[in-house]
């Protein structure tokens, strides 16, 4: 694995804060956010609650721009233009290195656009869920009644878990953390689990808003009476 090409003062600072954002905060909210999506599978009331708890946090715009929207930008408009700069070798070289670098690029780019249409819908569009907690579990149960949407979802969660588990291994191998063969290949192991473990939650997290009976929003409409209209 070769460390972080070197470049010249501020590409390679750009370069390392585009290889910690994956971790931190992004890979962080990650984590949160598969975890707090999978209180659904506990029921719409549980679901609900985590929904509030998260919307009721102090000044939760600013930390979602800070905290979230912005790294995410920084971390995706760079590795566009990292993808943009480098040489894709496959050809040259078809070892699995190269499929995994291939990989890496293609799985940011599905997660990209996946997050884009899924903050679009369920934050910008229809049922506004931060001052409406209670209609969060209906709007996505709403928004599943559309079989293209659900295969995106999926599709969503299969490149961003393994996107964000052979980041955990490429960070661990550029910072230092894995030194040697041996030690790269048993955490290539561990990143193998973790991604099938974050996909394994997101699918059976999504399961649980066809488990559940359609649930009501908040605004009093039940959702039979929207999809009749
Ligand atoms: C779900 C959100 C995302 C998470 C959690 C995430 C996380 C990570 C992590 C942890 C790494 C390894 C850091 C390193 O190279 O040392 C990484 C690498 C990378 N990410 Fe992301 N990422 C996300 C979204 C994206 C998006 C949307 C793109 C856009 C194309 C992208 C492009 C890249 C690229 C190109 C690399 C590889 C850099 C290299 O090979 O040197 N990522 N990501």
């Amino acid at each position: 694995m070769a460390p972080l090409r070197a470049g010249a003062g501020h590409s390679f600072l750009l370069r390392r804060l585009h290889s910690l954002s994956g971790i931190v905060p992004v890979g962080l909210f990650l984590i949160e956010h598969f975890i707090s999506n999978a209180f659904a599978t506990n029921g719409p009331e549980s679901y609900t609650k985590q929904v509030e708890l998260l919307s009721g946090f102090p000044f939760v715009v600013a930390l979602e721009l800070f905290g979230i929207w912005i790294p995410i930008l920084y971390h995706s408009l760079y590795g566009f233009y990292i993808w943009y700069r480098g040489e894709s070798n496959l050809g040259e070289y078809p070892w699995m290195g190269n499929w995994m670098y291939a990989a890496q690029r293609w799985t940011g780019a599905i997660a990209f656009f996946y997050m884009g249409y899924h903050t679009w819908h369920l934050r910008f569009s229809g049922v506004h869920i931060l001052s409406h907690p209670g209609a969060a579990f209906g709007k996505v149960q709403l928004e599943f009644q559309n079989p293209w949407i659900v295969a995106f979802y999926v599709v969503g969660i299969v490149a961003a878990s393994w996107h964000f588990a052979y980041g955990l291994w490429l960070f661990a191998a550029k910072w230092g953390i894995t030194t040697g063969d041996n030690a790269r290949r048993r955490w290539g192991y561990m990143c193998v689990i973790i991604a099938l473990g974050f996909i394994a939650v997101g699918l059976a997290t999504m399961r649980s808003f066809f488990h559940w009976p359609l649930q009501p929003l908040d605004n009093g409409a039940g959702l039979e009476s929207i999809l009749a209209r």
